[in-house]
């Protein structure tokens, strides 16, 4: 008799949870997206609530440190677009000799993009749920601006019916004259329909892309070539210099990964990459972690070719001796060390 009033307490409670969740519906799940994606990509260096030093990474970062997720009056300075921007952005070269940062524009390298990684509506989730760690809601309108996207597909593909019809009927024109005056066909007479016509065509596709990118993850089903990794004796000490600039000021890796002890844990320590990984491995891997391995929290940075290999070269060079404290941080889903070809 003792336990029955707890009972009927779980049952309302349960029902009154149920009810949200109807009318909450669609939010609902924004926001558990939302969730779910920050424990996995962000918790580590954020932590849970968005807390400092709360995330397992925090402590072992380089500064700056994350700031407080939870911190209201500081948050609300931000728009809903610049925390989305922050998360969805081209990384910067911050070292010396590298990008002008602006004013306004983020360029903390330990700070991942996740442009590469996630799909705009993802990374939107994400933001909302940032967004609840201070006690705020987001207030871009995320179905308006796919809309958009899905409208502005329309748009193009008018746009290039209307200027393959011109483009058919120039041409045809020219032809007719050709024939009337018995002369070769004039291609310059119709130069211009057939630019506009292929300017149209990489707007549809520009659209296409804009659209995919919101719904779908950029890097999903893009293999990665196998690199030509060869570099001239003379040019290799500047590219290794180079990557390491890259790997420190440009995407942040040392945020994640330690090198003689300096830096996070959130992958494996690096010390001895020079031994242990196969370079053609490595360029694949960080061109696109996801490629190879789906859950992987390490994000694709976005590094071109160029930048993949100087990075690649880098982490040659690195072959410590011993086994350094840091490497059994090691997770279990970390992809097999391969041997050096
Ligand atoms: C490797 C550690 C790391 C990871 C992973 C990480 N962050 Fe950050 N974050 C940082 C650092 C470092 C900063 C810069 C210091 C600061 O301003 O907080 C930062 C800054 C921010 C800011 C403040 C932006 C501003 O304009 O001041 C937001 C918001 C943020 N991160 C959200 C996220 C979200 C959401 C994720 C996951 C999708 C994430 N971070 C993943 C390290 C990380
Ligand atoms: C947000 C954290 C994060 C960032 C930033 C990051 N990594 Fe990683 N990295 C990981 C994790 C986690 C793994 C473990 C592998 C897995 O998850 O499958 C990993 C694995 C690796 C591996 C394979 C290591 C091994 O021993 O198997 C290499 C090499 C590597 N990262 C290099 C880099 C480089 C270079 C950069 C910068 C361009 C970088 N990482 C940025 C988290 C990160």
């Amino acid at each position: 008799m003792k336990a029955a009033p707890l009972y009927v307490t779980g049952v309302v409670g349960a029902l009154i949870g149920i009810g949200a969740l109807v009318a909450g519906g669609c939010a609902n799940e924004q926001q558990a997206k939302g969730h779910e994606l920050y424990g996995h990509y962000c918790s580590h260096c954020h932590g849970d609530s968005g807390r400092q030093n709360e995330g397992y990474n925090w402590s072992s970062m380089p500064d700056p440190k994350p700031k407080d997720l939870t911190n209201k009056s500081e948050m609300s300075t931000l728009k809903d677009k610049d925390i989305f921007d922050t998360i969805y952005r081209d990384m910067k070269d911050t070292g010396e000799g590298g990008d002008e940062i602006g004013d306004d524009e983020f360029g903390v390298p330990t700070m991942p993009s996740f442009k590469y990684t996630l799909s705009e509506d993802e990374i939107w989730a994400i933001v909302g749920y940032v967004r609840g760690l201070h006690g705020t809601k987001l207030e871009f309108n995320v179905e308006e601006r796919k809309k958009q996207l899905a409208a502005a597909l329309v748009t193009a593909q008018g746009n290039l019916e209307q200027a393959t019809k011109t483009y058919e009927e120039a041409e045809k024109k020219a032809n007719e004259e050709a024939e009337k005056k018995n002369v070769d066909v004039d291609d310059a007479a119709y130069a211009n329909e057939l630019a506009a016509m292929a300017k149209a065509k990489k707007e549809l596709d520009a659209a296409q892309a804009g659209l995919n990118n919101f719904t779908a993850r950029p890097g999903k089903g893009v293999s990665i070539a196998r690199p030509d990794l060869t570099v001239k004796p003379a040019d290799v000490p500047k590219l290794v210099e180079l990557g390491k600039r890259y790997y420190e000021d440009k995407y942040g890796c040392n945020g994640c990964h330690a090198i003689g002890g300096e830096g996070g844990k959130v992958g494996p320590a690096l010390d001895r990459a020079g031994f242990r990984l196969n370079p053609t491995w490595v360029y694949r891997w960080l061109k696109n972690p996801q490629a190879m391995n789906a859950e992987t929290r390490m994000p694709a940075l976005g590094l071109s070719d160029a930048d993949a290999k100087a990075v690649t070269m880098y982490l040659t060079t690195l072959r410590a001796a011993g086994n350094p404290e840091g490497s059994s941080n090691k997770p279990e889903e970390a992809p097999p060390a391969k041997p050096e070809s």
